[in-house]
């Protein structure tokens, strides 16, 4: 049976920013708090968060930066801490993956009484939220992670050697406003690592075990807009980077209900001992998994039409030449991966979730085949 769920009103399109204050007034606050997580200070002189800010609007506001990548427990700890006085009814996360999955995060802990950090730990573990205290509002800057519309946030826990995750049914974004603008500014490297995140969630939703016929159908869509822009991108066309924006959301909506597969499964230790940027890390793992998936995989060949790919060894020189034109490594070498060092990278590999939502079973020989492939 095909079931698909995703309640996120989404606002698509240059400006869409700019619906911000109207939206904030329709979700009908009582005390009109609001939290501004922001990536940077300088997205506040975008006329849809400075419109916010004018005291003629009414609301009362927390402007808080969060510009580091991968989010920590110990960072998302010290952000809840340094909030959780002013108790926000409305969250808006204004940045990448990482700054919405703090802002959506934060959504869930509020009303609770968290300590110290290993209180959070626990709090993460048991996953016993409650219905979240106040509501969220994503803004993507990134194109991207799709985190506007998926109901979990990655929370990274280096001293535990852990990938953790924040999930709860019950704390989707209010709304989604993707404004193609705020992704301009962005470096090449981290607009073609959050592109091909966005392929890559879309090509995992296309073929996960937990699949459906929605989701098929936005990842197609999804893949097309994003391979098909790539070169646009890296030759920095406007149209190109609102495409972009567009396919993060669609496959972001495709996989808000599949979840990943083995390249996500694969990467977060890369991510987390090599500090492979997560979107450059998994597209490294597309074209093996494609290789090995795409023979189990229902209408496989409207996925490799979308990807403009017949084979795993045609779509890994794509994506190398994507990363080499980025001006980045695309070998787990580059990246400063010791060899002796893939057998337990590859006994981290099997994320719970991810990986047995694989279509093809995977175990840890098959990683470190696979390592190998993508080596050097
Ligand atoms: N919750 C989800 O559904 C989901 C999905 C995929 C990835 N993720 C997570 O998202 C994170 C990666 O997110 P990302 O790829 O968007 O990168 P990011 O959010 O980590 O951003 C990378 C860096 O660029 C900065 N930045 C953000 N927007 C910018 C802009 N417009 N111009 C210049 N710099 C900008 C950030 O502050 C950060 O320092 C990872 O932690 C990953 O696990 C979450
Ligand atoms: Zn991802």
């Amino acid at each position: 049976m095909n079931r698909y769920y995703n309640p996120v009103r989404t606002l698509e399109g240059p400006g869409s920013t700019n619906q911000l204050t109207g939206l904030l007034e329709e979700m009908g606050l009582e005390k009109r708090k609001v939290l501004l997580l922001v990536w940077s200070k300088n997205v506040l002189n975008n006329p849809g968060f400075s419109s916010l800010l004018k005291p003629e609007a009414g609301f009362e506001i927390q402007t808080v930066c969060f510009e580091a990548s991968n989010p920590t427990v110990n960072q998302l700890f010290a952000v809840y801490e340094a909030t959780r006085d002013f108790s926000p009814e409305a969250v808006v996360a204004v940045g990448g993956g990482s700054t919405m999955d703090v802002g959506k995060s934060l959504c869930c802990l509020y009303g609770h009484r968290i300590p110290d950090v290993d209180a959070l730990r626990e709090m993460i573990r048991e996953k016993n939220y409650g219905t979240p205290q106040a509501q969220w509002i994503g803004v993507p800057t990134t194109a991207g992670t799709g985190s506007e519309v998926t109901c979990w946030a990655t929370i990274w826990d280096p001293e535990q050697d852990a990938k953790r995750s924040v999930e709860c049914r019950e704390n989707y974004a209010w709304a989604a406003l993707v404004d193609p603008h705020l992704t301009e500014g962005m470096p090449l490297k981290l607009a073609v690592s959050s592109g091909l995140d966005a392929a890559a969630h879309a090509v995992e939703s296309y073929w996960a075990r937990g699949t459906n016929c929605v989701s098929r159908a936005l990842a197609l869509e999804a893949v097309r807009l994003v391979m098909e822009n790539m070169e646009g991108l890296l030759a920095g066309r406007q149209e190109a980077k609102e495409a972009m924006s567009r396919g993060s959301m669609l496959a972001g909506l495709a996989f808000s209900n599949t979840k990943t597969t083995a390249c996500h499964s694969i990467s977060y230790p890369l991510t987390m001992h090599y500090q492979i940027p997560h979107g450059t890390a998994v597209s490294m793992l597309l074209a093996p998994l494609f290789k090995r998936n795409l023979p189990v995989t229902a209408d496989g060949g409207r996925l490799a039409a979308a990807l403009g790919a017949v084979d795993g060894e045609e779509l890994g020189k794509r994506i190398r030449s994507i990363l080499d034109r980025s001006g980045q490594p695309s070998t787990l070498k580059e990246w400063g991966v010791k060899r002796e060092d893939l057998p337990r990278m590859a006994s981290l590999g099997l994320t719970k979730g991810r990986a047995d939502n694989n279509p093809l079973d995977i175990d840890e020989a098959m990683i470190l085949e696979i390592l190998e492939e993508i080596y050097d």
